[in-house]
C-alpha cells in the first residue's frame, strides 16, 4: 500500500500537513527504563540490574530499581495516555519477569502483570505494541554467556511462545527484538551499555544470534498464529563527509555495513552482504554463522519498526583508531555533530530521516515501515519548546518520505515519560511527561499537549 498526503516538502515548513488517514499515533517505553519494582513478584536479575549496580557503569550510580515506579501505576499511565488520545502505546517486556532464569519456569506473576496492563489498554482503545526484548537479558543467560551464543537465541523464540500464549489472544503486533546494534555493540562491543563486555569478535557473535533469536522467534510466533510480525531496528543515514572523495564513499559503505546492512540484508533478503562478511571475517572466523541461519532470519515480517533520532557523516583518516562499536573501523573518523543538538550531543538534522526512510523503501522493497521511537532529551522542564520543534521537523520529515512513496504506517514518540536512559540514568530526559522522582508525579510537558493536538488533528498546522 502507499499512502497518500495531502502536501509536500515544496512547501514551508509552517504549512499544514495532515497524514493519512489510520496513520498510527502512540508513544513508546521499555520494561527496565520505566517499571521499577526489580525485585518484586518473582522478577529475577537481569543484565542491566547487575550492570547499574557495578560502580562506574552508570551516570551517578543509578539504577532501575525504582524508575517510573509505572509497575505499580500502570492504571494512572494508561489514563494518562488516553488524555493524550494516543491510538497506540509500545512497550516491552521484561524477559526475566517471565522466566526468571532465562530458560527455567516461568513465573506466571510476571505475566499477570502484562496480562493487566493489556487489559488497562485495551479498555482505554489503545492498542498494544509488545516488544519482547528491549535489553533486560536474564542474567543467568548472561552467565552462560549471553547473546555471543547460540543457545541465548533459542530461549528468546522458547520465551516468545510463552509471552504469546498468555498475551496473543488480544495484542495483535510482536516485535521481537529493539535495537539488536546496541544490545551488540555497546553491549559487547564497546561496553558502555550491560553486560559491559568489550570484545569485537563478540560483538560479532551477538549480532548473528541476535539475529537468529529474531528469525527463530518470528517462525514460532507466525505459526502460533501472530497477526503482525515485526523487529525494531536502528539504522543510520551514514554519509561519506565529503562524496566527491573515494575514500570517503568507501568509509561509510564499510560503516553502513557494519551498522545497517548486516542487520537488513540478512532480515529482508536473506543472506548477509557479502562485502560486510569480508569485512568480518578479519575479525572473527563466522563458524557461528550455520547453514541455514540466513533462511531462519528471512522469516517474513509484516512491519520494519525504525528508531531514529541523528546521522552519521564519516570520512577515511589513516592511522585512525577502531571505534569499539564498529569492529574493524581503524582508519575511519566519525565526524563530531555540527549545528543544533540535543541533551545527549546528538546532532539534528530530520532531512536525515526522509532520506534513511526514501532508502529504505527503496533498497528493501515491500515491507511497510513504522517509526518505533523519535524524539528528543532536553534540560528538566515542563515548558519544553525545542522538543516540540524537534518533533514537529521530524514528523514534516516523515511526511516528506509519505510523498515520496514510502509506506510509512506510523509514529511513536519516545518517550510518554521521563524514564532511565541507560547509562545516561536519569539525567537525560525524553519524555513528554515529565516525572518528578521523588514523588513520582507526572506532569504533562508542552510537548505533551502539542502532541495531543497533533494526534486530534492526525497532522500539523
Ligand atoms: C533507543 C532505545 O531503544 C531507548 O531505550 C533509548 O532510551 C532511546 N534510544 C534514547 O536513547
Amino acid at each position: 500500500m502507499t499512502a497518500t498526503v495531502t502536501s509536500t516538502s515544496a512547501q514551508p515548513a509552517s504549512t499544514g500537513i495532515t497524514f493519512p488517514e489510520g496513520f498510527v499515533w502512540g508513544t513508546a517505553t521499555a520494561s527496565y527504563q520505566i517499571e521499577g519494582a526489580a525485585r518484586e513478584d518473582g522478577r529475577g536479575p537481569s543484565i542491566w540490574d547487575t550492570f547499574s549496580r557495578t560502580p562506574g557503569k552508570v551516570h551517578a550510580g543509578h539504577t532501575g530499581d525504582v524508575a517510573c515506579d509505572h509497575y505499580h501505576r500502570y492504571v494512572e499511565d494508561v489514563a494518562l495516555m488516553a488524555d493524550l488520545n494516543l491510538g497506540a502505546y509500545r512497550f516491552s517486556i521484561a524477559w526475566p519477569r517471565v522466566r526468571p532464569d532465562g530458560t527455567g519456569p516461568v513465573n506466571t506473576r510476571g505475566l499477570d502483570f502484562y496480562d493487566r496492563l493489556t487489559d488497562e489498554l485495551l479498555g482505554k482503545g489503545i492498542d498494544p505494541v509488545v516488544t519482547l526484548y528491549h535489553w533486560d537479558l536474564p542474567q543467568t543467560l548472561e552467565d552462560r554467556g549471553g547473546w555471543t551464543v547460540r543457545e541465548t537465541a533459542e530461549a528468546f523464540a522458547e520465551y516468545a511462545q510463552v509471552v504469546y500464549g498468555r498475551l496473543g489472544d488480544r495484542v495483535g503486533t510482536w516485535t521481537t527484538l529493539n535495537e539488536p546494534w546496541c544490545s551488540a555493540y555497546l553491549g559487547y562491543g564497546n561496553g558502555i551499555h550491560a553486560p559491559g563486555r568489550q570484545d569485537p569478535a563478540g560483538s560479532l557473535a551477538a549480532v548473528h544470534h541476535l539475529n537468529l533469536a529474531h528469525g527463530l522467534a518470528a517462525r514460532a510466533l507466525r505459526s502460533a498464529g501472530a497477526r503482525s510480525i515485526s523487529i525494531t531496528l536502528n539504522p543510520c543515514e551514514v554519509s561519506p563527509l565529503d562524496p566527491a572523495n573515494p575514500a570517503d564513499v568507501d568509509a561509510a559503505r564499510i560503516i553502513d555495513g557494519v551498522a545497517n546492512r548486516i542487520f537488513l540484508d540478512p532480515l529482508l533478503r536473506g543472506h548477509y552482504p557479502a562485502d560486510v562478511l569480508e569485512h568480518i571475517s578479519r575479525i572473527t572466523d563466522l563458524s557461528f554463522i550455520k547453514d541455514g541461519d540466513e533462511a531462519i532470519i528471512n522469516a517474513p515480517i509484516d512491519v520494519l519498526g525504525i528508531n531514529f533520532y541523528t546521522p552519521s557523516y564519516v570520512s577515511a583518516k589513516p592511522g585512525q583508531p577502531a571505534a569499539l562499536d564498529y569492529p574493524g573501523s581503524e582508519g575511519i573518523a566519525f565526524r563530531k555533530p555540527v549545528g543544533p543538538v540535543t541533551d545527549m550531543g546528538w546532532q539534528i538534522e530530520p532531512a536525515s530521516l526522509t532520506r534513511l526512510l526514501t532508502r529504505i523503501h527503496r533498497d528493501y522493497p515491500g515491507t511497510p515501515l513504522m517509526i518505533t521511537e523519535n524524539g528528543a532529551a532536553y534540560p528538566e522542564g515542563v515548558h519544553d519548546p525545542l522538543r516540540i520543534e524537534y518533533v514537529d521537523a521530524h514528523l514534516r520529515a516523515c511526511h516528506d518520505a509519505l510523498a515520496a512513496g514510502v509506506d510509512l504506517r506510523g509514529y511513536f514518540a519516545w518517550s510518554l515519560m521521563d524514564n532511565f536512559e541507560w547509562a545516561e540514568g536519569y539525567a537525560k530526559r525524553f519524555g513528554i511527561v515529565h516525572v518528578d522522582y521523588t514523588t513520582q508525579q507526572r506532569v504533562l510537558k508542552d510537548s505533551a499537549k502539542w502532541y495531543r493536538e497533533v494526534i486530534r488533528r492526525n497532522g500539523l498546522e
